[in-house]
Order: C-alpha cells, then sequence, then structure tokens
C-alpha cells in the first residue's frame, strides 16, 4: 500500500516499469482482428528487467527480451528471457566491482546488462548495452555469449548500430570512460570487422546514438559530461555541463578527418535519420534543450521534440529548426531508409503525466512538412517503440506494419500491436493478446524468419 510513510517503488520500478519475475513461454490468449498471412518472423524487444526486484536507476535493470513468433497469420508464440549476462549470474553485485580490477586497471567489457536494443547481423543476433560488448542470443532467446568479432572489438559497442541498406554492412561506435573515448567501426556483411578507427574528442561524453548517410557517419559531441567523482559516489556518474558545447562531427564512413559544426547546445538520445542532399547533410533527431543539469533524476530539461539539423557542407554552417512542438521519442524509419532521405518517419509520444495514462503513435510526413497522423491508444493503454516492417514486395517507407508491445492497465496485461503504417488512423490490424504482462522496454526489431539461418 502507498501512504505518505511508504512511497510504493519508485516510478521506474512502478505501474508497467516494474520487472516481471518469470521467465514463460505461452501462446496468446486472444487476436483481434488478423494477423496477416504474409509476416514470418519474430518481433523482439529489449528492456530493462531487474533480476532482484529492484535497480538504482531505470537503465540498469538486467536486460530481458521479449519475443512474439508470427507464421502464416498466426501468433504461435511469445517468450520471455533474461540475456545471461555476468550481471545476471551475480544478482545484486556491483557493477564496478564486477567489470573493474584495480590491481591491473582492467575494465571487463563482457560485464553488460544488455538491456537495450537487438540487431540482426551477419547471421547473429545481438543483445546490445552501450556499456559492453554486445550478446549473442537466439532467435528462440537463449543466450550464446558475448560477441567481439573475433576479438577484433577492444570497446564497449553503442547500443544503436546501423546497417546500411545499400552495403549490408554494420556501421557502430564504442564509447569508453577513459582514453580513447571514441572508435568508429565498419562491419562487413558477413560480419567481420573491416575499420576500427579512433576519433579524437576531448573527454567521455554520454553518446547514445549516432547517424549514417551513404557517405558518412556522424557523431553527437553533446554537454552531458562524465564526472569521475560522481562514479566514485558509485551513482549515476553523467552530468549537464555548460562549458562542453555542443557539436556534430561529419566523417566519411571509410575514415578520414572528422568534420566538427557547432550546434545549440542540447541533448539526443535518438536519431530519427540522416541523409544527404544539396551539399548537406542533414540529421533529425529527437532534441531536449538540456539533460540532467540538477543530477540524474532532474527531468526539468524539458520534453523532447523533433529536431532538424542542416550542416551545411560548403560553408560549414548548421541551420537547425524544431519539425514540431509535440514531445515525442523512439524514432524509426524503414530499415530500407537508413541513411536515405527518408519520407515518412514514426515516433511514440512522450509525456511524464500520469494522467490519463494513454500512448499515441505519430507517423510524420516529411514531403508534407513533416504534418503528422496519429494513432490514439484506448485510455489505460500505453506502449514502447513502434518498428515499422515492410509488406512483401511493397513500395514506400509506410507500405507495411508497425509493431509495438502495449500494456492494458486495466487487465495488467501486455499485448502486441500490429498497425497499418500506411493508414495509422484505423484501427490496429491485429492486437495479439499474452496471458502475461510485458513491462515497459527500450529498443527491438523485426526478425524475418530464415534470417539467423544464415550463419548455420
Ligand atoms: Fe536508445
Amino acid at each position: 500500500m502507498t501512504t505518505a510513510h511508504n512511497p510504493g517503488p519508485p516510478l521506474h520500478l512502478a505501474g508497467n516499469n516494474a520487472p516481471v519475475t518469470e521467465e514463460v513461454t505461452v501462446e496468446p490468449s486472444e487476436v483481434i482482428g488478423s494477423v496477416p498471412e504474409e509476416l514470418h518472423g519474430t518481433y523482439l524487444r529489449n528492456g530493462p528487467n531487474p533480476r532482484t526486484g529492484w535497480s538504482p536507476h531505470y537503465f540498469a535493470g538486467d536486460g530481458m527480451v521479449h519475443a512474439v513468433v508470427l507464421d502464416g497469420g498466426r501468433a504461435r508464440w511469445y517468450r520471455n528471457r533474461y540475456v545471461r549476462t555476468p550481471l545476471y549470474e551475480h544478482p545484486g553485485e556491483s557493477r564496478l566491482a564486477l567489470a573493474f580490477d584495480p590491481a591491473t586497471g582492467h575494465v571487463d567489457h563482457r560485464v553488460s546488462t544488455a538491456n537495450t536494443h537487438l540487431v540482426c547481423h551477419g547471421g547473429r543476433l545481438l543483445a546490445l548495452e552501450e556499456g559492453g560488448f554486445p550478446y549473442e542470443i537466439t532467435p528462440e532467446l537463449d543466450t550464446v555469449g558475448p560477441f567481439t568479432f573475433g576479438g577484433a572489438l577492444r570497446t564497449p559497442m553503442t547500443a544503436h548500430p546501423k546497417i546500411c541498406p545499400e552495403t549490408g554492412e554494420l556501421v557502430f561506435f564504442g564509447s569508453r570512460l577513459r582514453p580513447p573515448y571514441l572508435t568508429y567501426y565498419r562491419a562487413a556483411p558477413t560480419g567481420e570487422l573491416l575499420q576500427a578507427q579512433v576519433v579524437e574528442v576531448p573527454r567521455a561524453t554520454m553518446m547514445h546514438d549516432f547517424a549514417i548517410t551513404r557517405d558518412h557517419a556522424i557523431f553527437m559531441d553533446l554537454p552531458v559530461v562524465f564526472d569521475p567523482a560522481m562514479a566514485a559516489a558509485g551513482g549515476m556518474p553523467w552530468r549537464w555541463d555548460d562549458a562542453h558545447g555542443a557539436r556534430f562531427g561529419v566523417m566519411r564512413r571509410d575514415g578520414g578527418p572528422v568534420r566538427w559544426f557547432e550546434v545549440e547546445p542540447c541533448y539526443v538520445w535518438h536519431t530519427m535519420n540522416a541523409y544527404e542532399a544539396d551539399g548537406a547533410v542533414t540529421v533529425t533527431g529527437c532534441r531536449v534543450p538540456t539533460l540532467w543539469r540538477d543530477g540524474p533524476q532532474d527531468v526539468g530539461g524539458g520534453l523532447p521534440n523533433l529536431h532538424e539539423w542542416r550542416l551545411n557542407l560548403a560553408t560549414g554552417t548548421v541551420a537547425e529548426r524544431r519539425l514540431d512542438d509535440t514531445a515525442i521519442e523512439y524514432p524509426r524509419v524503414a530499415d530500407a531508409e537508413v541513411g536515405r532521405r527518408n519520407r515518412f518517419g514514426y515516433v511514440t509520444s512522450f509525456s511524464l503525466e500520469a494522467e490519463p495514462e494513454r500512448s499515441e503513435i505519430h507517423k510524420y510526413d516529411f514531403a508534407a512538412g513533416a504534418a503528422r497522423q496519429t494513432h490514439r491508444l484506448p485510455a489505460g493503454h500505453t506502449c514502447g517503440e513502434a518498428v515499422f516492417v515492410p509488406r512483401r514486395g511493397g513500395s514506400g517507407d509506410d507500405d507495411g506494419y508497425l509493431m509495438t508491445f502495449a500494456h492494458d492497465r486495466s487487465r495488467g496485461t501486455g499485448y502486441l500491436a500490429i498497425l497499418d503504417a500506411a493508414d495509422l488512423a484505423a484501427r490496429p490490424v491485429a492486437e495479439i493478446r499474452l496471458p502475461v504482462r510485458v513491462p515497459t522496454g527500450f529498443h527491438g526489431n523485426w526478425l524475418p524468419s530464415g534470417v539467423n539461418a544464415a550463419r548455420a
């Protein structure tokens, strides 16, 4: 019971943020609408689910992957499994103590929550968290182990790598708290690491995401900096620093110097996309004016809005503008549009208001001035990131479906919502109702059947 003396769990462990206590494999309890017959594959989503039931921050929970398999018009099963990391195997132990050897100064990058995202590349399915190595898992969600590109990965790996739709390359970076702070990587479609290049930056900043175009990688060096004193005190070691400034760095994907562009100070958790046209690199993303100015529990930095930065390669100038004033996050585009000029982009509403608890998914049409079409979930229903899945033989980056896990507060259970991306205002194509709760999480992807067999 929540009283003045017992305020209940912190927000990041309350409601549908609370971890689930069991790993299950279950069939759906009900399907409302119909599952499109052409969908053969698995929708996977990662998120924090502290094994002990408690974590100091939402980001710190052990990674749990949730999956629904769709096959020929049927939803076969839902399954949730922890990623078996050293943090999972040693519940309640400090990450610093597990990862850092004070005698040698060695940091063990196998110590990861693996709780943030999933990517399938080179025939491997990887669970990702930016503080450690990726963890390979099977499509059935069993953990294979840490994956290091055959030992070539020497740093942690971002949870937001990009797959180039043109070359099939996996393009990513790794951040460290000690020099070299930033390393850029490029892997062949087969998974072999082709390039590892240190990118000079003045200090460790929280670099959660980046962007690519066909020819360039774009890094975001923003004023949320690592504070060793905060780390020593055992808390979230990041704080806002007005003195750091903010800049975007543009580098050719095959290497070379980085060209830096000063931007208005801000923080960007997630880019939506980037593309090159008219002599400029244009980046879109979700921008907040400040983040954690008064510490990691400070939520007063403003809510994220969709923003555009146009980096003029001839003049070195930046033109930036807010594209919409709606509070949104979890930007996605069709996989086929990564690094290209996407017409459509998808986001989820982002509000800290407790009531009414109700999510919206928005679709932006950039051919119409970022006009917005909205799918509003019923009252009491919330959802996370919406992943675009193309229709077979589809044309255009809204010819397909959006998938997201949703929570029905009145029933206390979860469901997989499948929406028609071309007609977002319509009723869901299908709601695959589950007999269990699927906690709020971070990011995921659609894994078509057969893709992971490439390595077999
Ligand atoms: Fe993220």
